[in-house]
C-alpha cells in the first residue's frame, strides 16, 4: 500500500526492490555520510544540535515539538547512564508510516539515532517497536545487525572515541504505550501507564536517567540535516514547519498510502496524489493528524496547506500526519462513535476522569446512534468532556475529548437529527 512522492526519506528507495533496505542499498544513496563526517570531521556536539535548530524539525510523533530544543534539554554533563529512546508504538488509528520507515529505510533511523547518541552523550539508544508489526520489528533487528558488522554501532565507533549500542524492544500493542512515559514503563518492563510529569524524561527517564525520547521519522530525518545543513532542509518546506513529512492517507480516496511531500503543500495537492474521491464522491470531512485531531469539514481543509501552523490555524492539529478521509455518505454519529470506542477500550485506567468519563462519552454516543438518544445528550457530551480534558495524567484523556467536541461542533445537525428523529440523516456506508 505504499506511495511515495517527493521527500528526503524516501529519496532514491525503490520499494518494489527487495533489497532497498539493506546496508548496501543505504550505502549506496549516500547513507552513513553523515555519521561519518561527524566522527572524521570532529563536527562538535553542539554544532550537532544547532544545525537541528536550524533546521526547524519539528517532533513527527504528534505534538510538532521543536527537535533541536529538546535534544538541547539533554543534561550532557550528567555522569551517569544517558539514553536515546525511539518511540516506534505507532497506535493512532490512521497512522501508518513509521512502520514503512523500518520496511524500506531502517537504516536511517539507525544512522539518526546513532548521530542522537553522539550529540547527547548517551551511550545507549532502545526502538519501542508496536507490538502488533511483526517483520518490521524482524527488519529491523536485521539492519541493526548489519550496522553492527559495519563498524557503525559498538565501540570506538570509525576508530573515535564515541562508542553507541542499540537495541529493538518489541511492545505488545497497547496505544498508551506511545505515550513517552508509559513507554519507558513498559521498556522497564512494568505496566505501561503513564507517570506523572514533572519531572519530564529529560532528567528522569528509563531507569530514572535523563532520556531522549522521539519519534521514527524524527530520528530517521537527522542524516539528511547533517549532509546538506539545517537551511536546505529548512528551505524544503515552510518558516517554522521545516522539511518533507510523511502523511499515511487513508479513506475514501482511490490511492490509499503513505506520501512524503514538503510541508506546506496545499491539502488539495495532496489529495489528488492520493487518487482523488473513490467514485467520485463529494468530500465531505477530514481528520488532518490522526484520529485524536480535531476533524474539519472538506471546504475548510480545502483551504489548508499540510503544515503543523495552517492547520492549526483552521483549529485541529498536524499530528502525527494522518489523514483520514471522509466522503458525503459517512454518517457522522457513526464515525463518531466508532473512535470513542476506541479511546473507551485503550484508557489504562489510572485518572478517574479518562476512565469514566471515556466511558460515558462512548455509551452516550453509542445510544444516540441507536436512536435511544435525549433531547440533553450534546449538553452530557460537553459536561462530560469539560470534566476530562487537561485533568488527567497523560492527553488521552483530551485525545478523546477532541474529536466529540470536533464532530458535534461541525456535524451538529447530523447529532440532533437522530436524537429528534430516531434514524441517520446519513444512511452509513463505510465504503
Ligand atoms: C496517548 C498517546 C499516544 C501516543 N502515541 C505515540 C506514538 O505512537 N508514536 C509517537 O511517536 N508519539 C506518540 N505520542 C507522543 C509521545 O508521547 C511523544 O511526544 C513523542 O514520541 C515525541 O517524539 P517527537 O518529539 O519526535 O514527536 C503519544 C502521545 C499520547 C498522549
Ligand atoms: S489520561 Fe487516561 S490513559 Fe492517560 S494516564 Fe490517565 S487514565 Fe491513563
Amino acid at each position: 500500500m505504499a506511495v511515495f512522492a517527493n521527500g528526503i526519506l524516501f529519496e532514491g528507495v525503490d520499494t518494489s526492490d527487495p533489497n532497498c533496505w539493506k546496508i548496501e542499498a543505504y550505502q549506496a544513496r549516500g547513507g552513513y555520510q553523515a555519521l561519518k563526517k561527524i566522527l572524521t570531521e570532529g563536527i562538535s556536539q553542539d554544532d550537532v544540535i544547532a544545525e537541528l535548530k536550524t533546521s526547524s524539525l519539528r517532533g513527527r510523533g504528534g505534538a510538532g515539538f521543536p527537535t533541536g530544543l529538546k535534544w538541547s534539554f539533554m543534561p550532557r554533563s550528567f555522569p551517569g547512564d544517558k539514553y536515546v529512546v525511539c518511540n516506534t508504538d505507532e497506535g493512532e488509528p490512521g497512522t501508518f508510516k513509521d512502520r514503512d520507515i523500518l520496511r524500506f529505510n531502517p537504516h536511517a533511523l539507525i544512522e539518526g539515532m546513532i548521530i542522537a547518541g553522539y550529540a547527547m552523550g548517551a551511550a545507549r539508544g532502545y526502538n519501542y517497536i508496536h507490538g502488533e508489526i511483526f517483520a518490521e520489528y524482524e527488519r529491523f533487528e536485521e539492519a541493526l545487525d548489519e550496522a553492527r558488522r559495519a563498524g557503525f554501532l559498538g565501540q570506538n565507533i570509525l576508530g573515535s572515541t564515541f562508542s553507541y549500542e542499540l537495541f529493538a524492544h518489541h511492545g505488545y500493542g497497547a496505544y498508551i504505550c506511545g505515550e513517552e512515559t508509559a513507554l519507558l514503563e513498559s521498556l522497564e518492563g512494568k505496566k505501561g501507564q503513564p507517570r506523572f510529569k514533572p519531572p519530564f524524561p529529560a532528567s528522569f527517564g528509563l531507569y530514572g536517567k535523563p532520556t531522549t525520547i522521539n519519534n521514527t521519522e524524527t530520528f530517521a530525518s537527522v542524516p539528511y540535516i547533517i549532509t546538506q545543513g539545517g537551511q536546505k532542509f529548512l528551505e524544503l518546506g515552510k518558516p517554522n514547519n521545516g522539511g518533507t513529512k510523511l502523511f499515511s492517507v487513508s479513506g475514501h480516496v482511490n490511492r490509499p498510502g503513505n506520501y512524503e511531500i514538503p510541508l506546506g503543500t496545499p491539502f488539495a495537492e495532496l489529495l489528488e496524489m492520493a487518487g482523488g474521491m473513490r467514485g467520485g464522491k463529494k468530500l465531505k470531512a477530514v481528520i488532518p493528524g490522526g484520529s485524536s485531531a480535531p476533524v474539519l469539514p472538506g471546504d475548510i481543509m480545502m483551504q489548508c496547506t499540510m503544515d503543523y501552523d495552517s492547520i492549526a490555524k483552521a483549529g485541529s492539529m498536524l499530528g502525527s500526519g494522518a489523514v483520514i478521509v471522509m466522503n458525503e455518505d459517512v454518517c457522522m454519529v457513526r464515525a463518531l462513535e466508532r473512535l470513542a470506542y476506541f479511546y473507551h477500550e485503550e484508557s489504562c485506567g489510572q485518572c478517574t476522569p479518562c476512565r469514566e468519563g471515556t466511558g460515558w462519552l462512548y455509551r452516550v454516543i453509542h445510544r444516540i446512534l441507536n436512536g435511544e438518544g435525549r433531547p440533553e445528550d450534546l449538553e452530557l457530551l460537553d459536561s462530560v468532556g469539560n470534566n476530562m480534558a487537561g485533568r488527567t495524567i497523560c492527553a488521552l484523556a483530551d485525545a478523546a475529548v477532541f474529536p466529540v467536541r470536533s464532530f458535534t461542533k461541525h456535524f451538529r445537525h447530523e447529532f440532533e437529527h437522530l436524537i429528534e428523529h430516531k434514524t441517520p440523516l446519513v444512511n452509513h456506508k463505510w465504503c
